[in-house]
C-alpha cells in the first residue's frame, strides 16, 4: 500500500523509520516544511500538500503535523480524495471524530486515530469491540505522559520545575507543554473515549478539571506518610442517562493499581456490563511507541480490520 506521512518531527520520525522497514508499505512522500527536508530521503520529501492529494496512486495519508485549523483541513480534503486518514492529532479527533467519522464512511475510507489517545495502547480498537456487547458503566485513566512523568520525580522530591525540566530533557514534554499542564490535553482524551464508548458528543469546555501545576498546594511527604500517591487522573461515569467528566489531582492508596503507574507510562481502566473490568497499560508518549500506534492503524486498514468501515473493494486496492 502506497502511503505519505504528513509531519516530520517527533512522531513523524517515528512513523518513517518503522515504515521503511515494512515491505507492504510503500511511503512515497513525506510533507513537511523546506528547512525540515532530511537529506538522506531527499526523493521522498515535499513541501506541496496538493502533490499528495493529487496523486491517485496514494491510498492513505498519516497526518503527524499537530494544530488544529490546517490538519481539519488536510482530514477532509484526504478523505474526500478517498483516502484512508491516519492521525495522532487529538485536538483534531477529539472536536470532529463524528464529522470526520461519518466522511470517512461516506467515501468508503477508514478514519484511525489510535495514537490520539494512550501512545501505544490499543485502547481505541478495544474499546470499539467493547462496545459492541457491553454497556461502558465508567472510564478511569492516566492519560498524559508528561504530567506523569513529572509527579513521579515530585514523589522523589524533585521540585515541580525540576521535574518539568527533566520531562523535557528526557523528550517526554514539548517546549510549550501547556496543553498538558493545563489539563486540556487529558480532557480531549477522555472527551474521545466517552464519545466512543456513549456515541455522544463531548463539549470539553464541559470537563470539570484542575490544572496539574495546583500539586504545589498539597503537601507530597504527607501525603507519602499517609500510604497514598498523588495522581493526575481522568474519569467518565455515565449515571443514569449523564456523563460526568473529570481531570483532577486525587491521592489514591498505595494498593490502587494506578498509584503504580510512573513516568512516561499511562493506564486506562474500562468497567462495562456484563464483561467486568479491563486495564490497559503502556507508554504514553515518544516517538516509536507512538509511531508503532501509527503503524497498527496502517496495518488494520491493510488487513480490512476496522471496525465501522463498510470496505468498497473498487476503493480498495490491496497490493
Ligand atoms: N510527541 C508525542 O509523544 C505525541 C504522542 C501522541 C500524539 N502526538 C500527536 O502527534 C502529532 C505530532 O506531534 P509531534 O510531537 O511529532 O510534533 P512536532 O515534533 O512538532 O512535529 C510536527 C512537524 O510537522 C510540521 N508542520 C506542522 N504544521 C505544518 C504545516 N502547516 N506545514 C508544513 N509542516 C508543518 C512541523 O514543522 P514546524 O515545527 O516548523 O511547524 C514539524 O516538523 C500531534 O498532533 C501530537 O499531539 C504526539
Amino acid at each position: 500500500m502506497k502511503i505519505a506521512v504528513l509531519g516530520y518531527g517527533v512522531i513523524g520520525r517515528g512513523v518513517v523509520e518503522i515504515c521503511l522497514t515494512k515491505k507492504e508499505i510503500e511511503l512515497v512522500k513525506i510533507f513537511d516544511r523546506k528547512e525540515k527536508f532530511d537529506k538522506q530521503l531527499i526523493d521522498l520529501f515535499t513541501d506541496n500538500i496538493d502533490e499528495i492529494l493529487n496523486d491517485d496512486s496514494i491510498e492513505l495519508i498519516v497526518e503527524v503535523l499537530g494544530g488544529y485549523d490546517f490538519a481539519k483541513r488536510i482530514a477532509i480534503d484526504a478523505i474526500t480524495h478517498h483516502k484512508h486518514f491516519v492521525t495522532a492529532n487529538k485536538e483534531v479527533v477529539a472536536k470532529d471524530i463524528d464529522e470526520l467519522s461519518f466522511l470517512a464512511r461516506q467515501n468508503c475510507v477508514a478514519f484511525c486515530y489510535e495514537a490520539s489517545v494512550g501512545g501505544t495502547i490499543p485502547i481505541v480498537k478495544n474499546l470499539k469491540a467493547l462496545t459492541l456487547v457491553n454497556e461502558i458503566t465508567k472510564i478511569t485513566g492516566i492519560l498524559n505522559g508528561t504530567t506523569n512523568y513529572i509527579l513521579s520525580r515530585m514523589k522523589e522530591n524533585f521540585s515541580f520545575e525540576d521535574a518539568l525540566l527533566d520531562a523535557k530533557q528526557k523528550g517526554f514534554a514539548e517546549s510549550n507543554p501547556s496543553f498538558d499542564l493545563e489539563g486540556f490535553d487529558m480532557m480531549r482524551k477522555i472527551a474521545i473515549l466517552s464519545d466512543l464508548a456513549w456515541n455522544t458528543k463531548i463539549d470539553i469546555k464541559q470537563i470539570k478539571h484542575v490544572p496539574v501545576t495546583e500539586v504545589k498546594k498539597y503537601n507530597l511527604k504527607k501525603i507519602s506518610k499517609e500510604k497514598k500517591t498523588l495522581k493526575y487522573i481522568c474519569e467518565a461515569t455515565k449515571i443514569d442517562q449523564e456523563i460526568h467528566l473529570s481531570v483532577q489531582l486525587v491521592a489514591l492508596e498505595n494498593d490502587d493499581l494506578l498509584s503504580h503507574i510512573n513516568d512516561e507510562y499511562n493506564a486506562v481502566i474500562i468497567e462495562t456490563k456484563p464483561a467486568g473490568k479491563f486495564v490497559f497499560v503502556g507508554k504514553g508518549a515518544g516517538s516509536l511507541p507512538t509511531a508503532a500506534a501509527i503503524v497498527g492503524d496502517i496495518y488494520d486498514i491493510l488487513h480490512q480490520r476496522v471496525l465501522d468501515v463498510y470496505y468498497n473493494k473498487n476503493l480498495y486496492k490491496i497490493q
